[in-house]
């Protein structure tokens, strides 16, 4: 079965505070995105993937990974304004013969291989797949004036991951409708279960936290100069 990457990478790493794109951030001596990939390289699944990038940034990008993953074809692309329009963007990119897409943020630079085969398998068998871990914190849903609403069962809520993975069928036509219908999400997951379809939740690990805040990637540096990561 044909599967292809794609890693969005077109944010800017705001909340970061960082001049350059966050997947250019240097972590202990290797760029974030290029941590990230050599885990799907690891996972043989690094071949033909599309790297929705920041539009100004393309050259930068093209030659960052031509020099760490010389002889594999990766297709740096722009990305859009927000990360579902740079996956709808790569979307537009697979190869015709593309059964499986594996999503996967470059902000999530230890994602274990195991994760990445079992989200592919789950993909396989119910069409639409993310990777997840049982929440450990009691999540509240509050209202807009911050009160509480709810508070759904612990025991039932997760903290959603990447990669989230997906027959290509499912992930087109979840995409295609979230545009008609002006739908906007923060991941694609959820495009696929508005449509009805199931989602396969799929064990993951804290580890496989995204980079977001100036104390995560200390964390990060922390994490591999221990050898935890
Ligand atoms: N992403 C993207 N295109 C965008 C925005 C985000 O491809 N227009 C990607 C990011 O590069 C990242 C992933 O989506 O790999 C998750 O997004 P996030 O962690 O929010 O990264 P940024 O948007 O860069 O960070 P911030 O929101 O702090 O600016
Ligand atoms: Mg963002």
């Amino acid at each position: 079965v044909k599967t292809q990457l794609i890693m969005p990478a077109a944010g800017m790493g705001l909340r970061l505070g960082s001049s350059r794109p966050k997947a250019l951030a240097e972590l202990c001596g290797l760029p974030l995105i290029v941590r990230t990939l050599t885990r799907f390289r690891e996972a043989g699944q690094l071949e033909d993937a599309i790297v929705p990038a920041p539009a100004s940034q393309l050259p930068q990008f093209e030659k960052l990974l031509a020099k760490h993953f010389p002889g594999v074809s990766i297709q740096v692309l722009a990305g859009g304004s927000s990360r579902q329009e740079s996956v709808r963007i790569g979307l537009e990119a697979l190869g015709a013969q593309t059964e499986i897409v594996l999503i996967h943020d470059a902000a999530r630079p230890f994602v274990p291989v195991d994760a990445i085969h079992a989200s592919i398998q789950a993909a396989a068998d119910h069409g639409a797949a993310t990777v997840a871990v049982p929440a450990i914190d009691t999540i509240l849903l509050g209202d807009t004036n911050a009160f509480l609403e709810s508070t759904p069962d612990r025991a039932r809520t997760w903290a959603c991951q990447t990669p989230q993975t997906f027959q290509a069928a499912v992930i087109r036509e979840a995409h295609t409708r979230a545009r008609a219908d002006g739908f906007k999400g923060t991941d694609d997951a959820s495009l696929v279960r508005r449509l009805g379809k199931p989602v396969k939740l799929v064990m993951g690990v804290r580890l496989n936290f995204k980079l977001t805040t100036p104390e995560d990637l200390a964390y990060a540096r922390m994490l591999i100069q221990e050898g935890l990561a």
